[in-house]
């Protein structure tokens, strides 16, 4: 069974009567790690906001296990809060800048493992800090004074210390220089083999969601286009618009 998946999602911003995304069904299997790719506003961060329960959809259903997750109540509901992370594009944006780095990693964990004693957090989150590639010195500065790709591990490390079952990742090395954008890419291939977590990866970057991914969806102006297997993409894309992506990214195929 899925661990998140959903079925015929629509969504409709009714402020703007803009219908967002039409009839989608997506599913992530367990130890999956599943692409969205497509231009800029054709819906990839909407979908990821709503299997991810931030955001609901305004026609369809949002699945955890199978269960719907709109029903999702008290502990049920905060063990899929807790079981499906984010990592943004703008990782500071997330952080509240009076908390020392330190604070970042560990307010979570006491709200979510209340029984745990401060020194134990304190712990579970240096030791996360060093198997994301920061010293833990840097746990004393603010998240204003550490660099992008700094800010970036440490999101990671924020939501790996939650022990997520999925973790979707919107656009989240975007925004760093290309060398970092490959090394924070690898810190999550090796999250990926040591925690066997699944994840949704999002971005406009075809290339990267192929080395990342196993399967990729598609999107164009909030549909599905199509959903293929990353090492075959080639051989099987049907639409032209995928193939128009596929050229882009790597000339004539
Ligand atoms: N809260 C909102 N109210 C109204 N329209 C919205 C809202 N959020 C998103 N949209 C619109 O929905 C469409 C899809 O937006 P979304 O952010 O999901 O696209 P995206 O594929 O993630 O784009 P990008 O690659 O630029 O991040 C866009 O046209 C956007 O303007
Ligand atoms: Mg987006």
């Amino acid at each position: 069974m899925s661990v998140l998946s959903c079925v015929n999602v629509t969504k409709i911003f009714h402020d703007e009567d803009f219908e967002a995304l039409r009839n989608i069904s997506m599913n992530i299997e367990e130890g999956e790690s599943v692409g969205i790719v497509g231009e800029s506003g054709c819906g990839k961060s909407t979908l990821g906001s709503i299997i991810g329960g931030l955001e609901e959809p305004t026609e369809g259903t949002v699945l955890y296990h199978g269960n719907d997750v709109s029903r999702l109540k008290g502990r049920d509901f905060r063990h899929f809060r807790r079981s499906v992370q984010y990592i943004f594009q703008d990782p500071k944006g997330a952080m509240n800048p009076f908390f020392t780095l330190r604070h970042v990693l560990v307010e979570p964990l006491r709200i979510n493992f209340p029984e745990a004693g401060k020194a134990e957090l304190v712990r579970r989150a240096e030791e996360m800090a060093g198997k994301v590639g920061l010293p833990a010195g840097i746990l004393d500065a603010h998240p204003y004074e550490v660099s992008g790709g700094e800010a970036q591990r440490i999101a990671i490390a924020r939501a790996l210390l939650l022990e997520p079952e999925v973790i979707i990742a919107d656009e989240c090395v975007s925004a760093l220089d290309l060398s970092i954008q490959a090394e924070v890419v690898n810190l999550l291939r090796h999250v990926r083999k040591e925690t066997h977590a699944s994840f949704l990866f999002i971005s406009h970057d075809l290339d990267l969601v192929r080395y990342f991914c196993d399967r990729v969806y598609v999107m164009l102006h909030g549909r599905i286009v199509e959903c293929l297997d990353c090492r075959h993409m080639e051989e099987d894309a049907a639409s032209e618009y995928t193939r128009m992506l596929l050229e882009d990214a790597y000339g004539k195929c």
